[in-house]
């Protein structure tokens, strides 16, 4: 393998209601993390994993990650983007690929890893795996009079638009050179090259990469975890 992949895994994941770090939420009986991180350590090319984890987990999740992979644990930060920095500060120089795959995408699977490797191998310095958008998307903005409904503005052309899922793959010195500079938060790390002026290559995504963000994202997981 010549790839690292990190997993920020620091979030508080709100968003999914209570009930503690979203990395550690149980999926059918098992943390979202491990699931994870036992199909990045299913992808041949994978040499290090390095998972940022919140602070006061990093033992706990050493503990529960210690059977499924060699994973180093280290303490993530307040935003996703400090987490992915600090998490790239533990990956060796000789290593020259770098992943960026989010926990919440825990039934990603390792066949999609290979492929964003294989294109950042191929020359790509930064690649990104995207779906299509099912729905319309539409701008909007406040109503006449400040009321408290939004109106549309205007309607966007879809077909140039994608969805973008992680993992996303970089050069390792394209990756660390765009986090020493980032000054604004990011959503995603290629929005960081974007913003560097280097090309970004899309390859396709996978419906099962999806993030597990809301409750409905749970029950959807479990669905798919059951399909033989
Ligand atoms: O909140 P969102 O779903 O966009 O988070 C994406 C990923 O970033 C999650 O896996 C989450 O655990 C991680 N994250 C992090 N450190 C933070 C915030 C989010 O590692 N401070």
């Amino acid at each position: 393998g010549d790839v690292a992949v990190l997993v920020p895994a620091a979030g508080a994941g709100l968003r999914l209601g209570p009930g503690g770090p979203k990395a550690l939420r149980p999926l059918a009986g098992e943390p979202l993390l491990v699931h994870a991180i036992r199909r990045v350590a299913a992808a041949p090319s994978v040499r290090m994993i390095v998972v940022a984890a919140p602070a006061a987990e990093v033992g706990a999740v050493r503990e529960l990650l210690a059977p499924v992979a060699p994973v180093t644990v280290v303490a993530g930060g307040a935003e996703r983007q400090e987490s992915v920095a600090l998490a790239l500060a533990a990956v060796p120089a000789e290593i020259e690929i770098v992943l960026v795959h989010d926990a919440a995408r825990a039934l990603t699977p390792p066949r999609l890893i290979e492929s964003v490797a294989a294109a950042v191998r191929a020359g790509h310095p930064a690649v990104i795996p995207v779906l299509p958008v099912v729905d319309t998307i539409k701008q909007v903005g406040p109503g006449e009079g400040g009321g408290p409904g939004e109106v549309v503005l205007g309607t966007v052309d879809r077909s140039v638009l994608r969805s973008v899922q992680t993992p996303q793959g970089f050069r390792h010195d394209v990756l660390a050179s765009v986090h020493g500079s980032a000054a604004h938060a990011h959503t995603d790390d290629a929005g960081l090259v974007e913003k560097a002026g280097l090309p970004v290559t899309c390859v396709p995504g996978s419906e099962l990469a999806m993030k597990i963000t809301r409750p409905l994202d749970l029950i959807l997981a479990e669905a798919l975890l059951a399909v033989p």
